[in-house]
């Protein structure tokens, strides 16, 4: 065999790589090589300059200085339509799809098929379908995509990609939307892509993941690369230690002993609502840390809505306190001391091209307002600064608009902003996802330090690690029912799991 300094298989190259937004180094000096066949992961805390580096190879940033190789010859990608010219196509961190299209509009977009100077629905359908055919992944192709599952929406964004001929994919956190048995589907997708010669950079917070899937990995810290190693080199800990430059130690702190004669906090009772959820009830004490588990679309979320007042229940009732509560809206479960994270940063909770200040503070704006003097803006500033530190958010000012965070800063915004409300009852849904391991340990603090001064927690979470970590009792709900109760040491993976997958 011949040999070559570089390797024949490098598909694209990076040396000494620069990219910065204003002040904000987001990749420096970075050089590293990505080959056809392997799966290639980065890792790195939030805001290290992971999805920086996937964007420069898909054209969707530019380079600043530095060399980016694709096939040996060096390129400037100046837009996705460059990278996609040479292959090199990615599955975002969230998910780019027109909800009311088509799946075969959404896969086609921009590929269409013509005859002459028309588009030929047929032979792109054709075309679709022969794709779905090749990788076995089958969607209906005439249904819109705003009314498929997200494990379904991330197929069409894979499809769409491989009906580009991709020679290099990037998936930016693929599997932090999706369910247990999900994941596992996707990782035997890109591992049969990898085989059949296609690149993959993989974008992700779980490092049993990670190591199980990948070939190569790469550590990024604060926009550097600190080192590229054969994924059989490395550990959970030694990859924790890369990243964070510390031992993170313990994950979960101690659960708080909830005193026995503590009062119910809330009290839910036969709560309703059609299609989504029936006859739920249950208690919160004062002190404790009430976990649901189940599978995505079991009807968690849409229970955790109603409670929070964004969606009425059909019927059924609420107690906070002892005393009946009404639901009405959000701005009344607000002042009643309720707080929310939600699912989705994107859909639910955050205005993108408002200021980081502006979405930690906005639901509590009255109580920076007096009727005389307005808005005090110096105690609101401050506040959110405190809340953003305490939440360790990495940000380059609190005017900057949070469009412009990184991913997981932006998730631990919504902690941030449901943490200034000092609240009674947190309900957090999914509250860790996509979020770096450090930023995980505060939050998994933070509900401790709530639940240790008598307030009470809600934690909906599809990673059975955290509700075996944090929570002192769980419910799992299955088709909008709950299907079982854990306690203390009944809540154990394997309990939970079966108690998901039961058939009625
Ligand atoms: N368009 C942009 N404008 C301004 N700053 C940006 C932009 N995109 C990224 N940044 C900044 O660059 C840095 C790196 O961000 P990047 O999104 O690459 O992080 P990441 O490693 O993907 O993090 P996460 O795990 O949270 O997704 C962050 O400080 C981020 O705020
Ligand atoms: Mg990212």
């Amino acid at each position: 065999m011949e040999k070559s300094n570089s390797n024949s298989n490098t598909l694209v190259s990076f040396e000494k790589v620069n990219k910065s937004f204003g002040a904000t180094n987001a990749l420096i000096k970075c050089s590293v090589s990505f080959e056809a066949g392997k799966i290639h992961a980065l890792v790195g805390e939030n805001g290290a300059g992971k999805s920086t580096l996937g964007k420069l190879i898909l054209g969707v940033h530019s380079h600043d200085s530095g060399i980016i190789k694709v096939d040996g010859n060096e390129v400037f990608l100046s837009s996705p339509r460059d990278a996609v010219k040479h292959g090199l196509v990615g599955i975002s961190q969230e998910l780019s799809l027109l909800p009311d299209r088509t799946v075969v509009d959404n896969i086609a977009i921009g590929r269409e098929t013509t005859i002459g100077p028309f588009v030929s629905s047929k032979k792109t359908l054709e075309k679709v379908l022969a794709v779905m055919e090749e990788y076995g992944l089958f969607i209906d192709p005439t249904k819109l995509v705003g009314s498929l599952s997200v494990a379904d929406q991330q197929k069409v964004e894979i499809l769409r990609a491989l009906n580009t001929n991709a020679r290099l994919i990037v998936f930016d956190e693929p599997t932090a939307r999706l369910a247990s048995h999900q994941a596992d589907q996707l990782h035997d997708l890109v591992r049969s892509l990898a085989k059949s010669g296609t690149a993959v950079v993989y974008i992700s917070h779980f490092l049993e993941e990670v190591l199980k899937i990948s070939d190569t990995i790469s550590l990024l810290r604060n926009g550097e690369k600190v080192r590229t190693d054969s994924t059989s080199k490395e550990t959970k800990n030694s990859l924790i230690e890369g990243m964070t430059g510390r031992d993170v130690g313990n994950l979960f702190p101690n659960k708080p002993a909830i005193d026995p004669t503590s009062e119910v906090l809330l009290r839910v009772r036969n709560l309703t609502r059609e299609n989504e959820f029936k006859d739920i009830s249950f208690e919160i004490k004062k002190g404790e840390i009430l976990g649901i588990a189940g599978l995505v679309g079991s009807g968690r979320s849409e229970l955790a809505h109603a409670i929070y007042g964004n969606r009425a229940p059909d019927s059924g009732s609420i107690e906070l306190y002892g005393k009946e509560f009404i639901i009405k809206d959000v701005a009344h479960s607000i002042k009643n001391g309720m707080a929310m994270v939600p699912e989705s940063r994107r859909d639910q909770g955050l205005l993108l091209e408002r200021s980081l200040l502006e979405n930690t503070s906005l639901p509590y704006l009255e109580k920076f307002t007096s009727w005389i003097y307005g808005l005090n803006k110096e105690e609101e500033y401050s506040e959110v600064d405190e809340s953003c530190k305490t939440t360790m958010i990495k940000h380059s000012g609190l005017e900057k608009e949070v469009q412009y965070l990184s991913g997981g800063n932006q998730q631990k915004v919504l902690f941030a902003r449901a943490a200034m409300n000092k609240p009674k009852l947190l309900i957090a849904d999914e509250p860790t996802r996509g979020v770096d391991i450090g930023a995980k340990q505060v939050i998994y603090e933070l509900i401790s330090q709530l639940s240790k001064v008598g307030e009470a927690v809600l934690l909906i979470s599809s990673e059975v690690e955290e509700i075996i970590g944090v929570a002192h009792r769980t419910l799992v709900m299955s088709r909008g029912k709950v299907v079982a109760e854990l306690k203390g040491s009944q809540i154990t993976k394997s309990a939970i799991m079966e108690a998901a997958f039961k058939q009625d």
